[in-house]
């Protein structure tokens, strides 16, 4: 049986401690999408769609998993998720996506989402979010084992030691066990 559910949150040395499968720097698969925002996605006080803001999260935290693990993925879950400030008709929507840590088959991703004002060149923070994302093998679509992490900088090891955290969260909650 799987131990996902079980034990306290690991430091970062402890957690890759005999790792023998090649990692990959989290700089390998970070992602961006720009957009202007534009009339036909927004509602009728002109602010971008909060489901189409949902949608191109979805998408850039894919595309920084399939960078990391060279292969399809699903989403297998999205956390909690607000909207701190509203994104306007006219503006940039930028999205930055990363891998936060790699587990055995599945992946947390990490996005966040700006507005830009190209008039003033102002970004303000709109939203952030966690995805998790799951490894699967093209040929039997089954879950397959993804590259290890190699966390460099100080924000990477935060982020990594968050995931281990919210991981026991999100399993407690699917598979009823704490
Ligand atoms: C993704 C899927 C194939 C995984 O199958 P599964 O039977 O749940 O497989 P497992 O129980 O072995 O879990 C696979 C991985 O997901 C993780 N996982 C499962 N549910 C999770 C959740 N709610 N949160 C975080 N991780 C989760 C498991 O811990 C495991 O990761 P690990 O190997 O790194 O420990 C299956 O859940 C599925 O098809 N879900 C629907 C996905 C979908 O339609 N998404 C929308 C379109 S992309």
């Amino acid at each position: 049986m799987k131990s996902r559910n079980s034990g306290r949150v690991k430091g970062v040395g402890e957690a890759l401690q005999g790792q023998t499968r090649r990692g990959k720097p989290v700089s390998a698969s970070c992602s961006e999408m720009t957009e202007m925002v534009l009339p036909s996605e927004t509602n009728p006080l002109g602010k971008l769609l909060g489901g189409h803001i949902m949608h191109l999260v979805d998408i850039v935290a894919a595309m920084a998993a399939h960078r990391h693990s060279n292969s399809l993925v699903m989403t297998v879950s999205v956390d909690y998720l607000d909207f701190r400030n509203s994104v306007s008709v006219g503006e940039i929507v930028i999205l930055n996506s990363q891998v936060n840590r790699a587990f055995h088959t599945s992946m947390e991703i990490g996005v966040e989402v700006f507005s830009e004002n190209y008039l003033t060149g102002k970004r303000t923070h709109t939203t952030s979010a966690y995805l998790t994302f799951v490894a699967i093998d093209e040929h039997t679509g089954a879950p397959k084992e993804v590259p290890p992490l190699i966390v460099k900088t100080a924000a990477e090891r935060r982020r990594f030691l968050g995931a281990g955290a919210r991981r026991k969260i999100r399993l407690a909650n699917r598979y009823g066990k704490r």
